[in-house]
């Protein structure tokens, strides 16, 4: 089940938190992988972590508002790593919780550009390699677009992350009906709230927010809201996208894995 063997997968904002430790799954499960992301000390030692495991992966620094540095990324993984099957769009960044009556335009554009833009960019430049390579595998090629429950369902303080996230959501649908005759395969994810250092810096600036509410209250109450009585870790998010990169999801395209505990079943 869900092996990835001879494939290759590249992974935005693989450095740390949920795309590290899917850049771990995937290696672990035979593919080769190229980690992208601005943090450049933190994605070099993911990469040589996973080479310690036996696997193999490299870094490269790229910002995935950057088209030029999609073209270079995408032109890293076939000239190092030999093609691309597996793309998955990760990279993002949280909105800081400014209410829409003072939120500025440019701080608007600034969580769009990462969050919806760039995979835009990623789905338009891995089409020509992939569509090469599709043909070989039962699953064809895979691309994966790491939403949000916040694609889904709505909350106060937030609306540039709803509204790139739940573009996210529907940009999937149509580029998976576009692509589908080319064989390759187009999903989105839906997590939760997962402990990644995005939550707990979160955490931390809405208990230091002077609303009187302490870390661990804040914590604790965003726990509650997942019936299954936890939040997510990194590996629950791996798994899923592990999935969805296999030739064992080869008839899933254009939909959405949500792994949220229960958050949205409310
Ligand atoms: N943690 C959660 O609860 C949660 C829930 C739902 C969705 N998500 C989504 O999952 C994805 C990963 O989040 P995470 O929790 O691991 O956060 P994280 O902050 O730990 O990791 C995100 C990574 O993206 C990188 N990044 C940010 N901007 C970039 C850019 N312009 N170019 C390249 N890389 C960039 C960061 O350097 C970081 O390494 C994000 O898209 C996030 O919106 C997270």
């Amino acid at each position: 089940m869900n092996r990835l063997d001879n494939k290759v997968a590249l992974i935005t904002g693989g450095a740390r938190g949920l795309g590290g430790a899917m850049a771990h799954k995937m290696a672990a499960a035979g593919a080769k992988v190229l980690i992208t992301d601005l943090l450049e000390e933190a994605g070099a030692e993911t990469a040589e972590a996973i080479q310690n495991a036996g696997g193999t992966a490299i870094f490269m620094r790229h910002d995935v508002t950057d088209e030029g540095q999609w073209a270079a990324a995408i032109a890293l993984a076939v000239d190092k790593l030999g093609g691309l099957d597996i793309l998955v769009n990760n990279a993002g960044i949280a909105s800081d919780g400014t209410p829409l009556e003072h939120l500025s335009l440019e701080a608007w554009r600034k969580v769009i550009a990462v969050d919806l833009d760039s995979l835009f960019l990623g789905i338009k430049h891995a089409i020509p390699p992939m569509r090469e390579r599709a043909g070989q595998w039962a699953g064809g090629g895979s691309i994966i677009n790491i939403s949000s429950i916040y694609g889904i369902v709505g909350s106060p303080g937030a609306a540039s992350y709803h509204a790139a996230k739940g573009g996210v959501r529907l940009l999937t649908k149509a580029a998976a009906l576009e692509l589908a005759p080319a064989k390759i395969r187009v999903n989105s994810v839906h997590p939760g709230f997962i402990e990644t250092d995005m939550v707990r810096e979160g955490i931390r600036k809405m208990a230091g927010a002077g609303l009187g509410i302490g870390e661990n209250e804040m914590k604790q109450e965003l726990t509650n809201r997942h019936p299954i009585g936890r939040m997510g870790v990194p590996v629950d998010i791996a798994n899923a996208v592990l999935f969805l990169a296999s030739d064992d999801s080869a008839f899933m395209t254009g939909t959405e894995v949500v792994v949220d505990g229960g958050y949205t079943a409310q």
